[in-house]
């Protein structure tokens, strides 16, 4: 049984460092457990009182080819030997060229392409946002309802939900536009993908002035949002929208990128090739690493100087991503990825027939999620079944995370190299606490 508990949990040593935490560290941080990790391998963690937890949530879709995956920890630990850090603006390195050599090939944009490294999501959504200013000469960026970007300034604006991203936080920058996104199981009077692609895309097109608008930013799966697929054909619409007007689309494949849908990225399967990429979560398998990758002329347009950064592209990360990298290149972690995604959907399926909490069980691939209602037909979110589940879980050995505008989302973040042992019983611990709500 990989579940090992030893202790209740939150244990002993768990409760004491949490105390030091907050007396120390700022309030505002959330934590989705309160039990401290020590260590971490696959898709198991060990925390501080000896308790080994099966991890569902890969540090929120960062460790996709899971924890300390030997080669990348080999190709780090020796970079770190030679150089940690030489800063891309002053004395540049070999690490940074090769990665951004091995994105461009594996990046779906059209024609050559180029990277930008630097260090968050929330900083690479930034820099496309600049990008795509520089290139188009207009100010107007569109976002969408439910999308997360991240909490730096453009980024939160970017970001839909208020509560807790921008409370507090105001005034936001000026001129980022918000339309529907195209939620199917939320959309009103329809939820047939088709329908909502139409009814959504002639919501975006009325509020859009096209020759303002620099760039539109979507995540092809919603992350945060709480795993919504956008339905191929609004992104086929979108697509020839941005195309039409010289808008740059860019897609943020920060939480759906390296591997979470079953393809390195969504927009493969979604059959839609965006002018910008943002990409980190997955890339370095646990460093701090971000890219923006796109069309080689939009790439370009900012002067030489004008973006950048003390730490981008660091070599360690470097090193770590190219590791991920090849640890994706022979297919076969991907392949284990699209197994995962149907044992996930099956389970899911079968759940929500069993109880009805669940009003909508999906995703893409292993990127899957579960939506509680109080009703059915009414569709009442049940934020408190969420959070209760997502307790009970940890109570029991198994960490996921919750998500959604309204909280009320489980969503599975599992590690890819996940064993068909681990994943059964991380399983049967949620369908024993569905049971109970
Ligand atoms: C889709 C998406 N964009 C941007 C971000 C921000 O990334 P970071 O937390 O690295 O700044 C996230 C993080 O969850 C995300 O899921």
């Amino acid at each position: 049984m990989p579940i090992r508990l030893q202790t209740p949990l939150p244990g002993p040593r768990s409760r004491e460092l949490m105390a030091l935490r907050e007396r120390f560290v700022a309030r505002g941080p959330f934590h989705a457990t309160p039990v401290f990790a020590a260590r971490a391998q696959g898709a198991l963690i060990e925390d501080v009182d000896g308790n080994t937890l099966i991890d569902f949530a890969s540090g929120i879709g960062v460790v996709n080819a899971g924890h300390a995956p030997p080669s990348v920890v080999k190709a780090a630990s020796e970079q770190a030997g030679r150089i940690l850090h030489a800063g891309f603006n002053v004395t540049p390195y070999e690490g940074y060229v090769r990665l951004a050599e091995r994105l461009a090939a594996v990046v779906p944009c059209a024609g050559p392409r180029k990277t930008l490294l630097v260090n968050s999501g929330a900083e690479a959504v930034e820099n496309a946002v600049k990008i795509a200013r520089a290139a188009t000469g207009r100010p107007r960026v569109v976002c969408f309802e439910h999308g997360f970007h991240g909490r730096t300034y453009m980024a939160m604006t970017l970001t839909a939900k208020e509560k807790p991203y921008k409370e507090g936080f105001g005034p936001f920058c000026a001129e980022v536009t918000r339309v529907p996104f195209p939620y199917c199981y939320r959309w009103p009077g329809t939820s047939d993908p088709e329908r909502v692609a139409q009814e959504c895309f002639a919501a975006m097109t009325a509020a859009i002035a096209p020759e303002k608008t620099a760039a539109v930013i979507i995540e092809p799966v919603l992350g945060e949002g709480g795993f919504v697929p956008a339905p191929a054909a609004f992104l086929k619409k979108l697509r020839a929208y941005c195309s039409e007007h010289g808008i740059v689309l860019v897609a943020d494949e920060i939480q759906s990128g390296f591997g979470r849908t079953g393809t390195l990225f969504a927009c493969e399967q979604l059959d839609v090739e965006p002018d910008l990429m943002t990409l980190a979560k997955g890339l370095a398998g646990g460093l701090p690493l971000a890219a923006v990758v796109g069309r080689a002329e939009l790439m370009d347009a900012p002067v030489v100087g004008g973006i950048g950064g003390t730490y981008g592209g660091n070599p360690v990360a470097c090193a770590a991503a190219l590791a991920v990298l090849d640890l994706f290149q022979d297919g076969s972690l991907l392949k284990r990825a699209r197994v995962i995604g149907e044992i996930l959907t099956v389970a899911l399926e079968a759940w929500k027939q069993r109880f009805p909490r669940i009003g909508d069980a999906r995703g893409l691939g292993p990127m899957r999620a579960l939506e509680l209602v109080r009703d059915r037909a009414s569709k009442e979110p049940d934020k408190e079944a969420a959070s209760g589940l997502a307790r009970w879980c940890w109570e029991h050995g198994l960490v996921v995370l919750t998500a959604g505008t309204f909280g009320n989302v489980i969503r599975l973040l599992v590690p890819l190299c996940i064993t068909d042992e681990d994943l059964a019983e991380g399983l049967a611990v949620m369908a024993a606490g569905l049971a109970q709500r």
